[in-house]
């Protein structure tokens, strides 16, 4: 079912960043923005595109008070020949309406949203940067915004997207991060929202993130809430290790965030002939593995992070140095084939490649 979406274009359309390798990630935004209202009476109505800018909320509105708010961050791609193209944009929908149901918000129809995503980057094409390495990040969002303080769930929501033209996540590009390993907060447990694309996770990671940013570091890499012991995901990325040639990442128990990179490159280890264990792994086994020389490589994975390798882990007072601070052989291959085919240099053998419009 596809939404009818109205489009109001904007009369003062701004000029594009003319040098793009200083577009950082998430601090301009394109000249539109999607927009539609909820209520338990109607539904999903009003769909429409106008131009970027302020959104007008209630006071009491639940997202201010309650946080009830998901979000998805995925990429649009400018491939060789100019076309635009998305990547397992289906993944981000089907992941948006799993939050959304933990949420208690309401749910978008699939090939509706994926239609309102590819519709709104057609509109936006020419925001679609060229330089290697850059792209259009869009941040759909749908927040609740009941006009009252009762808690429950909400009957007046809206559901929005914004597209930032953007270079890497990191400062560092494609350079090794310092990650320290959180001892003290924890960012979900099994059983709450960890799982789910919320707000709220990220409000919750804010204080040991500051912390670990003073002393250096570019990220947290999380513990589970329960034992406080097995590795769990990076702030904006899930994690993969790679010990006597095996690859082991942290199991979805339900705490960690079901990336799609990390899904994909699963799929591509595989490929490759790679072992790869999804288990619970404990902060001991990895600094075993480093004492003993057999963790060889360390990488994150995530949209924005893309694949972004791990050169130092601080943990409790101690610095372990990764691969010595290098990309490893195998993190390179990763970032290579997925960018790859991202960019529409690597055939897209699995089907993950959306196309969106000529450029
Ligand atoms: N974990 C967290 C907490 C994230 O914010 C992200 C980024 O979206 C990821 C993992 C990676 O997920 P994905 O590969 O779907 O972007
Ligand atoms: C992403 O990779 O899309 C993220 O959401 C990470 C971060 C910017 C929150």
């Amino acid at each position: 079912m596809k939404y009818d979406i109205k489009i109001n274009k904007t009369t003062a359309p701004k000029a594009r960043p003319e040098d793009e390798s200083k577009l950082g990630f998430g601090r301009i935004f394109t000249d539109h923005m999607f927009l539609m209202d909820y209520n338990t009476e109607e539904g999903w109505h009003d769909a429409r595109i106008v131009p970027f800018g302020p959104l007008p909320i209630h006071p009491a509105s639940t997202v201010l008070h309650y946080g009830a708010e998901v979000f998805e961050g995925m990429k649009a791609y400018r491939a060789a020949d100019g076309s635009i193209q998305l990547f397992r944009p289906m993944e981000n929908v089907k992941r948006l309406n799993k939050s959304a149901e933990r949420l208690c918000l309401p749910e978008l129809d699939e090939e509706g949203c994926l239609d309102i995503i590819k519709t709104i980057v057609e509109l936006e094409k020419d925001w679609v940067p060229h330089s290697e390495g850059t792209s259009l990040y869009i941040r759909p969002y749908l927040f609740g915004n009941d006009p009252h303080l009762g808690v429950h769930a909400v009957k007046n929501a809206t559901f929005a997207i914004i597209c930032c033209p953007v270079g890497a996540y990191y400062a560092e590009g494609l350079n090794p991060v310092k990650i320290a390993i959180e001892s003290e907060d924890v960012r979900a447990v099994r059983g709450g929202t960890g799982y789910a694309k919320c707000g709220g996770n990220y409000a919750a990671s804010l204080r040991a993130g500051e912390r670990a940013e003073r002393n250096g570091y570019t990220q947290v890499l999380w513990l589970d809430g329960v034992d406080r012991k097995y590795i769990e995901e990076v702030g904006a990325m899930n994690v993969m290790f790679k010990i006597s040639g095996k690859i082991i990442t942290p199991a979805l128990t339900g705490s960690v965030l079901p990336g799609i990179t990390r899904k994909s490159c699963v799929e591509l280890l595989k490929d490759w002939g790679y072992e790869v264990e999804e288990r619970l792994f404990s902060v001991d086994e990895l600094f075993d593995a480093l004492e003993n020389g057999t963790l060889e490589e360390a990488w994150g994975t995530g949209t924005a992070a893309v694949v972004s390798p791990i050169g130092n882990l601080f943990y409790q007072g101690k610095e372990y140095t990764v691969s010595d601070n290098k990309i490893g052989e195998l993190t390179q291959k990763l970032y290579d084939n997925l960018t790859g085919i991202q960019w529409g240099k690597v055939e897209d053998t699995h089907g993950w490649i959306e196309p969106v419009c000529n450029g």
